[in-house]
């Protein structure tokens, strides 16, 4: 479904970070800016100008974008309640020394899978534990891809937001502390530091389209799980000249911002979600975050399995890796491009000057459907 949003304000600016996250994340091992490429061949077909893929496949050691979020996030909230970390440190080594005089910290969150594995990874780098909560219908490779970070992992008998009350349960009852990266009434603080953390990645795609001498794009298009990611690019993308249309992708199945924003108020899809873009089978957008993209951002599109498949395989014979939900915003360009639906292509004057920037937010983080997807299974 393509939805054009009513209350989208075109004249609204908002507040986007500075670049202190980027300078933390500078400091963190294996940290450099990901690819974007320029893909001409696909602009040309398309008939626009430019078409760019920002690959997210290998971020900070981990093949999905999410621990820019969490990062910055868990190192915020230990900032607010230590306030001594903030000095003296050069490298994780440093940070993680001065962390251990903070006694010990549990790290609690709930997940679909790449924001935990991102909590588990940071808990490492910082030299704290983890107790991460997975819903029951989660993969068992994101589960041991989670463990193998040296994180406890919770089977939670619900949906992912059930998961998320559970593990905010836990965490209160054992004075953890909470890094989720959605918002609800009286915990809005830390999903707005994840945001901030996701301003990175952004940062990086002005930069490496300053390097290739190409001005911002007109269009973007974010997928939306609890709408953070999304919120960030709005927040990005629209301050300033304004001129940038934010296109948001869901599952079919899940479009509970799109459904949400059609509703004017936050409504719930209740799950168990099937779909295969497990980052985006959420019930409800993020509180935080909802008001941003009811007013930041111009279309919603809900996609099928196999449209975010077709996405998959197109961006594979590209040479970019891209899972499921990574590879949703390309489904969704092939949604609106697509035959039938030329007038939302005129609505969202996507023209021969138009240039367009897909986000591949992971790579093959459930690396047997990845195979299957592309067509690779049983190849030696
Ligand atoms: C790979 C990937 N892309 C996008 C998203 C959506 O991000 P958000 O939940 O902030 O909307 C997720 C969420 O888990 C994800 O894992």
């Amino acid at each position: 479904m393509i939805f054009v949003n009513p209350s989208f304000e075109p004249g609204f600016s908002f507040k986007k970070p500075d670049r202190t996250p980027i300078e933390f994340h500078k400091k963190l091992p294996e940290y450099k800016p990901t690819p974007l490429h320029s893909i001409p061949s696909l602009a040309a077909q398309l008939g626009v100008s430019g078409v760019y893929v920002k690959d997210e496949s290998s971020r900070l050691g981990l093949p999905a974008f999410k621990i820019l979020g969490a990062s910055w996030a868990t190192y915020r909230v230990l900032l607010d309640r230590f306030p001594d970390l903030q000095e003296g440190w050069q490298n994780v080594d440093d940070l993680k020394e001065k962390v251990k005089s903070c006694g010990p910290i549990v790290l609690y969150s709930a997940t679909d899978g790449n924001h935990g594995r991102a909590v588990a990874r940071v808990a490492k780098l910082f030299g704290l534990k983890a107790s991460i909560f997975v819903p029951k219908d989660t993969a068992n490779v994101r589960i041991s891809a989670i463990e193998s970070e040296g994180a406890s992992v919770t089977i939670v008998d619900g949906t992912y937001d059930e998961t998320v009350e559970r593990a905010e349960r836990e965490a209160n009852d054992a004075d953890g502390l909470l890094i989720q990266d959605n918002g609800w009434e009286g915990y809005e603080q830390v999903p707005r530091y994840v945001i901030e953390g996701y301003s990175t990645m952004l940062h990086e795609i002005d930069d490496s389209l300053a390097a290739m001498s190409q001005p911002r794009p007109t269009h973007v298009f974010v997928q939306i799980g609890n709408g953070s990611f999304a919120e960030a690019v709005v927040r990005h993308f629209r301050s300033g000249s304004l001129s940038t249309s934010v296109i948001g992708v869901e599952p079919d199945s899940a479009a509970c911002a799109l459904e949400s924003v059609k509703a004017g108020k936050i409504i719930s899809i209740p799950g168990p979600h099937q779909s295969i873009m497990v980052g985006m089978n959420c019930d409800s957008p993020s509180l935080v975050s909802f008001p941003v993209m009811q007013k930041g951002i111009r279309c919603f599109v809900s996609i099928s399995d196999e449209r975010a498949m077709e996405a998959m395989r197109l961006l594979a014979q590209l040479d970019i890796e891209s899972g499921e939900t990574g590879a949703a915003g390309m489904g969704a360009l092939l949604e609106i491009v697509s035959k039938e639906n030329t007038a939302s292509r005129e609505e969202l004057e996507i023209s021969s000057t138009s240039a367009i920037l897909v986000i591949s937010t992971e790579g093959a983080t459930n690396s047997d459907l990845y195979l299957q997807v592309i067509g690779k299974r049983g190849e030696s």
